[in-house]
């Protein structure tokens, strides 16, 4: 069976990551983050970390990931990657997993430090749309 990880260009979504990672707003922290996501179209969508004065509210790279995602059209996550400032890659943040996992599902995959993970992985038996349809058709 071939991998699905092995048809993934993952050298060309941690560059497009590494790229955006040089456009974050990160006066705060001063650490930078990129990240690239491989749709199920094709496309590849990106997002850089957003600080703000009042900390709570930045925005992590992730969420500029499925805001790109969103606006361009929508459809499904494929692959994902996020970097530091220093190119290395880094695992999204619990709020994100939870994002990505609504945009990806389990089967997402994910480059982690530790080579590829599936979303299921990352975050196990994560909440997800279809704990709200099961309910719905429970209840008729
Ligand atoms: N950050 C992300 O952009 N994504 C993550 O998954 C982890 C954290 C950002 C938020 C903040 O601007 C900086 O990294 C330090 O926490």
């Amino acid at each position: 069976m071939t991998d699905p990880s092995s048809t993934i260009d993952w050298d060309e979504l941690r560059r497009r990551a590494i790229e955006v990672s040089q456009r974050a707003y990160a006066p705060y922290s001063h650490y930078r983050v990129g990240a690239a996501a491989l749709v199920d179209d094709g496309r590849i969508v990106v997002g850089c970390n957003v600080e703000n004065a009042g900390y709570g509210v930045t925005l992590c790279a992730e969420c500029g990931v499925i805001s790109d995602l969103v606006a361009g059209g929508g459809g499904r996550l494929v692959a994902f990657a996020c970097v530091n400032g220093l190119g290395e890659p880094i695992m999204p943040c619990g709020r994100c997993r939870q994002l990505l996992f609504e945009h990806g599902g389990r089967e997402l995959l994910v480059d982690t430090p530790d080579g590829t993970w599936t979303m299921d992985q990352v975050l196990p038996l994560g909440f997800g749309p279809a704990a709200l349809d099961h309910l719905r058709e429970a209840q008729g």
